[in-house]
């Protein structure tokens, strides 16, 4: 068998990490939802999740990635050999093939309007022009699912160059290219009349606004941001070199995730508030408002093309590490050749992602429990088995495998100099996490509800 692949370099692998967990979970659904969330507090018990929980299960699921190199079902088949562990792996799969069906949807709405953006048709209207056009391009079933499937074919393209020369290379070019773009978009940002007001909302607390369904809000966003729970980045990590830091790489992700998730807030709560709209937009805030503020501001057409620009590198750089978990299990599981498997997970991706589509136009009226398909995925992978994929990572790593095995990986074989943070990692790998996350996650399935 050829050599597996690994990240060329540390920068390279760190850029691709980002890349998987900076996407619409920061740009588009963290704005949302603090704005939903009351700002301030959500801000709050969201860097608490971070900290505490998201950390500690993105430091789980590398030291298993990195210290089997292999794919996530060969390597709970590694750790647990004999057992029925690795049936875990499909469930990580499947929600995989789930959250890239109804994201691509979204990316196919990015790209319709960056090719708008482009050609100068996002401005010039009225605020109610813009909802129209979004509900009308949204529930077109031919528009939404051509730029989906054109969307998951681009995909397609990055993933079949492989792990160096697809997703290093387009995550190296991509990742500064958006910080840059956000930047440039903070430094006016600022200069606008509501920039008080929105930081205000966005940094000072109510502690009034603190709730369950704040902290349900909060740790189902911390999941889905830093690409937890379905072994995403454990299939990234086997890609990472035996000389990698783990307890360092994880915090360098979480924290510039979480830059990006601040000031993409930043940058659009003082542009909200100047313009006099809500922060309780809800998803449809990117879409249909931005635009509408965009052309108020002088040099809109740069603007609007930067900012769907920007979302759709943060995007597809995450796309691409939902896709590579199928891909590397069929590659390494089932003996498929890299553009087979990659045939395969775009083939799987334009089935469902169209149904996806069409849920917002000819499948609106076809439920199940009362969502349509999109919102179904989207639910169920997102608070039900993203929570269960998180604690059964820290479970596994905190409490069945081998204690050695874990200090070698944290401890680079001995090779890395003794830090007091590991002992308080280890604690919240055994115990915070999964308490709090089972915690979290019954509230969220309504549990509780009878007795508070
Ligand atoms: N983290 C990405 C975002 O914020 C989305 C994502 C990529 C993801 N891979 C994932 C979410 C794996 C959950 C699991 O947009």
């Amino acid at each position: 068998m050829s050599e597996r692949a690994q990240f060329v370099t540390r920068i390279g692998a760190i850029a691709a990490t980002v890349g998987s967990a900076v996407g619409l979970g920061n740009i588009w659904r963290f704005p949302y939802e603090a704005g939903v969330n009351g700002g301030g507090a959500f801000l709050l018990i969201y860097i608490g999740c971070v900290l505490l929980v998201g950390i500690p299960v993105v430091v789980s699921e590398f030291i298993i990635g990195r210290g089997t190199h292999k794919n996530v079902a060969g390597a709970l088949k590694q750790l647990a050999p004999g057992t029925k562990w690795h049936w875990m792996s499909y469930m990580g799969i499947l929600a995989s093939l789930m959250i890239l069906s109804f994201y691509s949807v979204v990316c196919g709405w990015i790209i319709e309007y960056l090719f708008q953006a482009i050609s100068a048709n996002l401005s010039g209207h009225t605020a109610m022009e813009y909802t129209e056009m979004f509900n009308g391009f949204v529930g077109n079933p031919w528009r939404t699912v051509l730029w989906t499937v054109l969307f998951l074919c681009l995909n397609f393209l990055v993933l079949r160059r492989g792990i160096k020369r697809g997703i290093e290379k387009v995550a190296n070019f991509m990742m500064p290219v958006l910080f840059l773009i956000l930047l440039i978009f903070i430094a006016y940002a600022l200069t606008l009349p509501g920039a008080a007001k929105g930081l205000k909302f966005l940094f000072v607390p109510k502690f009034s606004n603190i709730s369950p369904k704040v902290a349900i809000g909060a740790m189902g966003q911390a999941f889905f941001s830093l690409s937890i729970g379905l072994s995403c980045i454990l299939t990234y990590a086997s890609y990472f070199k035996d000389t990698d830091s783990l307890a360092r790489n994880a915090t360098i992700v979480a924290a510039l995730d979480t830059l990006v998730a601040i000031l993409s807030g930043i940058i659009i709560f003082p542009v909200v508030f100047s313009f006099g709209m809500q922060p309780e937009a809800g998803p449809k805030l990117v879409f249909e408002i931005l635009p509408n503020i965009f052309q108020q501001l002088p040099g809109s057409y740069i603007w609007s093309v930067m900012f769907f620009l920007l979302l759709f590198f943060a995007s597809i750089t995450s796309t691409i590490s939902m896709s590579e978990i199928s891909i590397t299990f069929l590659v390494e599981e089932h003996n498929l050749s890299r553009s087979r498997a990659t045939m395969v997970n775009t083939g799987i991706g334009i089935a469902f992602g169209t149904l996806c589509a069409l849920s917002f136009s000819v499948l609106s009226d076809f439920t199940i429990f009362g969502k349509t398909i999109f919102d179904l995925f989207d639910f169920v992978s997102s608070n039900v088995l993203l929570p269960l994929g998180g604690i059964f990572f820290a479970w596994f790593v905190g409490w069945y495998i081998d204690r050695r095995f874990v200090d070698d990986q944290l401890t680079n074989h001995g090779t890395s100099p003794k830090s007091v943070w590991r002992p308080v990692l280890m604690f919240c790998i055994r115990y915070f996490a999964p308490c709090a996350i089972i915690i979290i996650f019954l509230y969220g399935l309504g549990l509780f509800d009878a007795i508070l």
